[in-house]
């Protein structure tokens, strides 16, 4: 069998990470995992046990029973289970964002999901983005890249998408959203969000999505082909 290979997306949110994974996945044939919705399905296990997403003695209590499971569906879509119960949509909701980072924040959950990460990019080749997959969940990733865009360019997409399911809220509020969770997520002392020193950065502050789906792909045909040394 041949060795699985591995590619990390790492960048802060709404910078296209999992459209643009879930593209490269079906253009290489990778298995996309996104690992923001495991940290989503222990906010929301956390918060439906009556307990804050900020009490880390509670929530590090909490964790030996949570039942976690990742599946696929018929059209290949990742689907979360939290104790047999499908969560993948109720862990998109707003609230559960915020609580999301709260969670992400604590050392014994990200622990917790460590080895679940890794074992899966053991078994399968795998597209994985979240925040930390390049620095620590897979150091030695076949190709790491760093997916930005300007915080401005990001939260008019996110308000487009918002608007577009019919929510109301202000641009200038979603800015703030982003804004607050992007320096949570770069300022925790657990893993925080940051390029790796080998990850390769694309900026889509400019690019269409088409035009950035080709530019991450084009990077992981380049190291596929080379093993990177160009
Ligand atoms: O990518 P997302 O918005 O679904 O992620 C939800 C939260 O989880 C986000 O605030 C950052 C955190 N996260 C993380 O700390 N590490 C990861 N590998 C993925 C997500």
């Amino acid at each position: 069998m041949n060795h699985p290979i591995s590619v990390a997306i790492d960048g802060p949110s709404g910078a296209g990470k999992s459209t643009i994974a879930r593209a490269a996945a079906e253009r290489f044939g990778l298995i996309y995992v996104d690992t923001g919705a495991i940290y989503r399905t222990v906010a929301c296990a956390v918060h439906r046990a009556g307990a804050s997403c900020t009490d880390g003695a509670a929530v590090e209590a909490l964790l030996p029973g949570i039942r976690i499971e990742m599946t696929y569906d018929d059209a290949g879509a990742q689907r979360m289970l939290l104790g047999g119960e499908d969560v993948s949509d109720a862990i998109r909701a707003h609230e559960n964002s915020r609580r999301a980072s709260q969670v992400s924040a604590l050392p014994a959950v990200r622990a917790f999901l460590l080895e679940m990460q890794r074992s899966l990019a053991r078994e399968h080749s795998v597209i994985m983005d979240g925040r930390d997959i390049g620095t620590v969940v897979l150091p030695d990733a076949t190709v790491k890249i760093f997916l930005t865009a300007s915080p401005q360019r990001r939260a008019e997409r996110r308000w487009k998408e918002l608007r577009e399911k019919g929510a109301d809220t202000a641009l200038e509020q979603v800015l703030r959203d982003i804004e607050q969770r992007d320096y949570a997520d770069s300022h925790r002392e657990t893993a925080p969000l940051r390029q790796a020193e080998d990850a390769v950065l694309i900026d889509t502050s400019d690019l269409t999505l088409e035009q950035s789906i080709d530019a991450v792909c084009a990077e992981i045909a380049r190291h596929l082909r080379t093993g990177g040394a160009e």
